[in-house]
């Protein structure tokens, strides 16, 4: 049998054919063009060989494909060239779909985007039952559709509106929901998953068609219906001008059933129209910020098996919670078992919540320890602080802390506010110190500042930045000074907004205009989700000018805290905030709103707060949401839209 360079086609004695794809010099599969031209020759290698069935799997242990080359989009200018690139893809998976023999995809891990395409090609699916195994059309995240047959293929396997549903939002369904959605045929163990693709392509089952009424709806006729109430729910999400990629999904199922060959140039739903808006462009250019953050803390082969948390309170508790459900050891520390019983509740909704499964939740349950006398932080790997903000308690529990630590083990704090330098300053080896800085809600928020003081050992800083990879969160590195990066810039925008409310401008006013400008929230709302005491001290902290604004200074005298004390400048009522109705928004608001945020952003950089502008504009983006189809506010104040 011919030798290709990124695949494997092997014949076994029962008359099958196992194509493995194992990416020359890649840890992960994309399909690169490389990889898809070598597939067509394969495919039709294959076919000449007439075997009673084809069983498509991946050589790597990471999962099955991961996606596209996203690299190669950097080299599209023009929708011509996007839909040669797609060409490359759609020819071979129809050819695929027509082979006439039984193929089977064995999905063992991530099966994304092109990954998926090439599986809904493939007359059966059989995936493995594990938490690894994931199965996504995250195009959209990226500003564009699934152009290689995805659009056309999922709509037919799995009701067309859950199947809109995955290509509209990009979320990722495991193996049992796929099973669940008619997405894959079965979902077996591991351990008898060869056997279930073996069996799969020898003896065929009847294909699954999708039910009567879920069938109907994927008649010409009747396509338009469904788009349009799907059409609806998108519109309450995002708008079209700033993100166009989901309706032109709807528009590209609906009117030409997914074929992006089909679609007249110009029309809004064609790759080439996408292309033409920044969107695309931006989006794109986060995925590669977001890997860039990835990449951080890579050299090290650090490891962190025990994490010691100290203080249970909000942060703390969360911190700890999190990294036992990724797999850490956690003993968890503070004054009294009273003040660790909230923590605990909060960890064990989180575990049913996130990994819902009945012995990985005990699992999580038992890797939680609570620890009230602090003898773990002689074990643990990394040792974070997290009690209440004062310099003296910290600096009292880090004297106690440095005599008992491994001597490899990282000394953390959690500060917002306090300099590195002050809290270590009677250290025997103030290098050690390295601020972990999360943001609250820790489970919810990707982003996590690492803070090196101008003692901070890099190594030790690498190592930080390793252990929040570990538990999948994005490691920032930036400078020890006041505020940080987020909280820092996220100061004078929130200062901005809360002194116009003092002025008159209606805060449901100011909160229409950001949202309108692509923020996930506007600021008066997130003043009062923060909370008004925390805004307070943040302006105070930052050296706000003068006086505080007078209706906050009011608000929080009067304990009405925001979100948490049940109203601030809104009342809230089961977690949402009761708004009236906002007045006009023009450009101009909008302007004087955003201002001092890119002002802010733009001095943290001259600073040297981070790195570099592209660091901030991540920092920004994934930290506080920052219109994400803007590519970041340096980006924005560049570009100019
Ligand atoms: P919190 O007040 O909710 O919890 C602090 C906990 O530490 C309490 O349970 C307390 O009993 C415990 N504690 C105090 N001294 C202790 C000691 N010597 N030994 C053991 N436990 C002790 O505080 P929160 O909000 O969780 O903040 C903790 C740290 O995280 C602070 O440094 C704060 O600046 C920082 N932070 C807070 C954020 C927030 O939004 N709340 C966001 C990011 C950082």
């Amino acid at each position: 049998m011919a030798t290709y360079i990124h695949w494997q086609l092997e014949s076994d004695a029962q008359g099958l054919l196992w194509l493995t794809l194992d990416k020359a010099g890649a840890g992960t599969n994309t399909l690169s063009g490389e990889v898809l031209e070598e597939f067509d020759k394969v495919l039709d290698a294959a076919a000449a060989l007439a075997p009673k069935g084809m069983i498509i799997r991946s050589g790597k242990p990471s999962g099955f494909v991961a996606g596209a080359d996203i690299e190669e989009f950097l080299q599209i200018k023009t929708g011509a060239d996007a839909l040669r690139m797609v060409r490359r893809g759609w020819d071979p998976f129809n050819k695929l779909a027509q082979l006439p023999f039984p193929t089977v995809a064995l999905i063992d891990g991530f099966c994304m985007g092109g990954g998926l395409e090439l599986a809904l090609a493939c007359r059966y699916r059989v995936a493995v039952d594990d938490p690894r195994t994931r199965m996504a059309l995250p195009e959209v995240m990226l500003g564009i559709w699934p152009l290689m047959g995805g659009a056309m293929r999922l709509p037919r396997l799995v009701a067309p509106p859950q199947a809109l549903d995955m290509m509209l939002t990009g979320r990722a369904v495991d193996a049992r929901r796929a099973r669940r959605l008619g997405l894959v045929d079965v979902a077996v163990p591991v351990r008898v998953a060869e056997n279930a693709a073996r069996m799969t392509a020898l003896e065929p089952p009847q294909r699954r068609k999708l039910p009567f009424p879920a069938s109907l709806m994927t008649l010409g006729m009747v396509r338009p219906l469904i788009a349009a109430m799907a059409r609806k729910q998108v519109a309450r999400r995002v708008r079209r001008d700033h993100y166009p990629a989901p309706y032109a999904i709807l528009d590209a199922w609906s009117k030409y059933d997914g074929d992006p060959f089909r679609i007249p140039e110009g029309d809004p739903a064609s790759i080439g129209a996408l292309l033409a808006s920044p969107t695309a462009a931006n989006l794109i250019r986060i995925f590669f910020l977001q890997e860039r953050l990835k990449g951080m803390g890579k050299e090290t082969t650090f490891e962190a098996r025990h994490v010691h948390v100290i203080g249970a309170g909000v942060m703390g508790g969360d911190i700890a919670a999190v990294c036992a459900m990724r797999g850490m050891t956690v003993t968890l520390q503070d004054q009294n078992a009273e003040r660790l019983a909230p923590a605990m509740g909060r960890a064990q909704s989180l575990f049913k919540r996130r990994l819902r499964d009945r012995l990985r939740i005990r699992d999580a349950t038992d890797r939680l320890i609570v620890d009230t006398a602090g003898g773990g932080a002689r074990q643990a790997d990394v040792v974070i602080e997290a009690i209440f903000e004062n310099l003296e308690a910290k600096r009292a529990l880090f004297a106690q802390l440095e005599k008992i630590v491994r001597p490899g083990a990282i000394l953390a704090s959690n500060t917002s506010s306090l300099k590195l330098a002050d809290i270590s300053a009677n250290f025997a080896n103030p290098a050690r110190l390295v601020g972990i800085h999360f943001f609250n809600p820790v489970p919810q928020l990707q982003l996590v500042e690492i803070v090196s003081g101008e003692g901070t050992d890099p190594v030790i800083a690498r190592q930080a930045a390793a252990f929040v990879r570990a538990i999948d969160k994005l490691p920032l590195p930036v400078k020890d000074s006041p505020g940080f990066l987020v909280n820092r810039v996220l100061g004078p925008y929130l200062q901005q907004a809360l002194r116009m409310v003092d002025e008159g401008v209606a805060p449901e006013t100011m909160d229409a205009a950001m949202v309108r400008f692509g923020m996930p929230m506007g600021p008066i709302e997130l003043a009062d989700v923060v909370g008004l005491d925390i805004c307070m001290a943040v302006g105070r902290e930052l050296g706000g000018d003068g006086a505080p604004p007078k209706r906050l200074d009011e608000l929080v005298k009067s304990k009405q805290l925001g979100k948490k004390s049940g109203s601030g400048f809104y009342r809230w009522k089961e977690g949402k905030a009761q708004k009236g109705t906002a007045g006009p928004v023009d450009d101009a608001l909008i302007e004087r709103l955003i201002r001092p945020y890119l002002l802010e952003a733009q001095k943290a950089v001259a600073e040297g707060v981070v790195a570099d502008a592209d660091l901030a504009d991540a920092g920004l983006i994934f930290g506080t949401g920052f219109a994400p189809f803007r590519g970041g506010p340096l980006h924005y104040l560049k570009a100019g839209t």
